[in-house]
Formats: structure tokens, C-alpha cells, sequence
């Protein structure tokens, strides 16, 4: 007689014991340079490209609707072979952890550390000989996480898949002074078709080749696993799984082995199958967001937070 918790709502309700919060959620933003520019991402409907000063009021307005832990993403025009522009003090995403944390010093930053916005190959490293060098990539990592950290983010977060970025770039953090400013790693991050509609977002698409040398291939879990447990020991603060939904399997076998907090990214190509499907995209978005919590993820990325904070409040 199982169907007598399931009598009405509230009873259902009660004995859940799985639940989204908004706390728990990390809105992405993309920045670009200039001013006075709010513009729709043509490949992600509802999801927009923001100036920093711009970016000011959707800040706030996430702020008000309890999101309060933000992913920034810069979009980059000037590329070139070693991602100069990643790395300078007045680049994109530098400029705006400083606007943002005058006005909101509450808001959690995390920003994305890779070079695949800035370099003119689109690869997420150095390219010799084309083949993308990890000590040469790690070296600009650390780069791009001192500049971060100077200009007072919360968390750095490497997303290029090379070895060894986690333990590079916390000794870099350690050495400039920087001991209080975390890493959340991408630390198993599969080579996926679903990153297609953030890839033309960020303008990141690699231009020759494709990004098999460094990110993961979904026929191995074995090793999917293990790079994250590695991210552990080399001292991550959290861990990543994505994408989310075709690897809940993944996000439920690492939980088993980790203590530290999970992060689950629901990806760009994610996101556009719903909203551009023809089925109930808000009954979608709930059934989807609360199975990679089921599945094991503590906190979730997600081009949804808002849409979810909105209705958080009504359910
Ligand atoms: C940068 C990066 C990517 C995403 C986040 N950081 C793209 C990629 O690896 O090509 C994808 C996020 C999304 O699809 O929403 N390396």
C-alpha cells in the first residue's frame, strides 16, 4: 500500500527527501567588452551577452531573486596565439570582478580559467607542433588565476582539462598570497557535442581539430573517475562533473568516493533542448535540474537558475 504516501500533494511533498534550492544553483554569465550592450545569444534563447556595465543590474536582479553565486565567462574578440588577453589586468573578466565585488561584495564569483576565448587557434592551450603542451598551458593558467584572484574573485575555475592544473595553479595562488581564494575544478569534463551552442556564445570553438587530446572520452568512466578523485588529492576545493545529464552515472559514482562538494554543470546544449522543445519546458526543467540532484550533485550550474528561482518561490 505504497500509494498512501502518495494521497496528495503536501503528503508527497513530505517525504521527499531530494530537493532543489536555490542556494544551491550557479548562474553563468557572458561578459563582453564595451558599453551600454545587452544582447541575445542567437544560439541560446533567454540567455544574453552583458557589458559590465550592463551586467550590474542583472546582478542585482539575481540578487534579489536569491541567486547569489555567479560563473563569469569573458567574450573576447582579441585573440591571439597565447591568449594575451586572458591574462592582462584590464582584460574582460579582471574589469569585472572588480565592478562587480565594489557594488556586490555578497556575490559568490567563480570564473571560468581556460584560454579557448582568447587564443586564435580556439584550442584551450598552447599549440606546438598541434598538439596543445600542457607545461605551457599551466604556466598561462596560473597567469590567468593570479590576475583573477588580484582582482578579488572567490574562485578560480580551470576548465582546459589539462594535467596537474589544479596543483599548478593552487602553489601559484599560495605563493602570491592568494591562500583564501578557492579552485573549483572542471575536473571531469567530457569531450561533448553538447557544449555547441555555448561554443558560439563564447566564440570558443577550436578552428582546426577538436579537443580529444585533452578533454575525456564517455567510453571510459574508469578514467572520467579518476580524474576527478586526482583534482581531489591535488587540493580542489570543488569538483565538476560535465556535462550533467548524460552523465548522471558519473555524478553518482564519484559522490560515492568524494567529501568534498560536487558541482554539476547543466550545459549550453542541455538547456536549448528544452527550451526549444515542444513539450513543458517548466516541468522539463524541474524533472531535469532535480535528477542531477538525485543523482548526486551538490550544487548546479545552470542557464536555468533564474528561471528556477522565479518559480522556487510559487511551488
Ligand atoms: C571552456 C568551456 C566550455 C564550456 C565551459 N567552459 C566549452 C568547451 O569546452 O568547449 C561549456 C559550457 C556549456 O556548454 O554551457 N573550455
Amino acid at each position: 500500500m505504497l500509494r498512501r504516501l502518495r494521497k496528495n500533494k503536501h503528503i508527497i511533498n513530505l517525504v521527499s527527501n531530494v530537493n532543489l534550492n536555490v542556494q544551491n544553483f550557479i548562474y553563468p554569465l557572458f561578459i563582453v567588452d564595451g558599453k551600454n550592450r545587452k544582447e541575445e545569444i542567437p544560439s541560446m534563447k533567454g540567455i544574453f551577452r552583458f557589458s559590465i556595465d550592463k551586467v550590474m543590474k542583472e546582478i542585482e536582479e539575481c540578487l534579489n531573486l536569491g541567486i547569489t553565486n555567479f560563473l563569469l565567462f569573458g567574450v573576447e574578440e582579441r585573440k591571439d596565439e597565447l591568449g594575451t588577453w586572458a591574462y592582462r589586468n584590464d582584460g574582460i573578466i579582471p574589469t569585472a570582478i572588480k565592478t562587480i565585488k565594489e557594488k556586490f561584495y555578497e556575490a559568490v564569483l567563480f570564473a571560468d580559467v581556460c584560454l579557448c576565448q582568447y587564443t586564435a587557434s580556439g584550442q584551450c592551450g598552447v599549440v606546438v607542433n598541434d598538439y596543445v603542451d600542457n607545461s605551457k598551458t599551466l604556466e598561462l593558467l596560473n597567469k590567468i588565476s593570479i590576475v583573477y584572484a588580484q582582482a578579488g574573485v572567490d574562485f578560480v575555475c580551470p576548465s582546459s582539462m589539462m594535467d596537474f592544473q589544479v596543483k599548478s595553479i593552487r602553489e601559484a595562488l599560495d605563493k602570491n598570497g592568494y591562500e583564501n581564494v578557492g579552485i573549483m575544478s572542471y575536473s571531469t569534463k567530457f569531450n561533448s557535442a553538447f557544449y555547441g551552442p555555448f561554443r558560439i556564445a563564447a566564440d570558443s570553438a577550436p578552428k582546426i581539430g577538436d579537443r580529444s587530446s585533452y578533454q575525456l572520452d564517455y567510453k571510459n568512466p574508469n578514467l572520467a573517475i579518476l580524474e576527478t578523485l586526482k583534482d581531489v588529492e591535488e587540493g580542489a576545493d570543488i569538483v565538476m562533473v560535465k556535462p550533467a545529464l548524460a552523465y548522471l552515472d558519473i555524478i553518482s559514482k564519484i559522490k560515492e568516493r568524494i567529501l568534498i562538494p560536487l558541482a554539476a554543470y547543466n550545459v549550453s546544449g542541455e538547456y536549448t533542448i528544452i527550451v526549444n522543445s515542444q513539450m513543458d519546458t517548466e516541468k522539463l526543467m524541474l524533472e531535469v535540474l532535480l535528477a542531477i540532484k538525485r543523482a548526486g550533485a551538490d550544487i548546479i550550474i545552470s542557464y536555468f537558475a533564474k528561471d528556477f528561482a522565479k518559480i522556487q518561490k510559487i511551488l
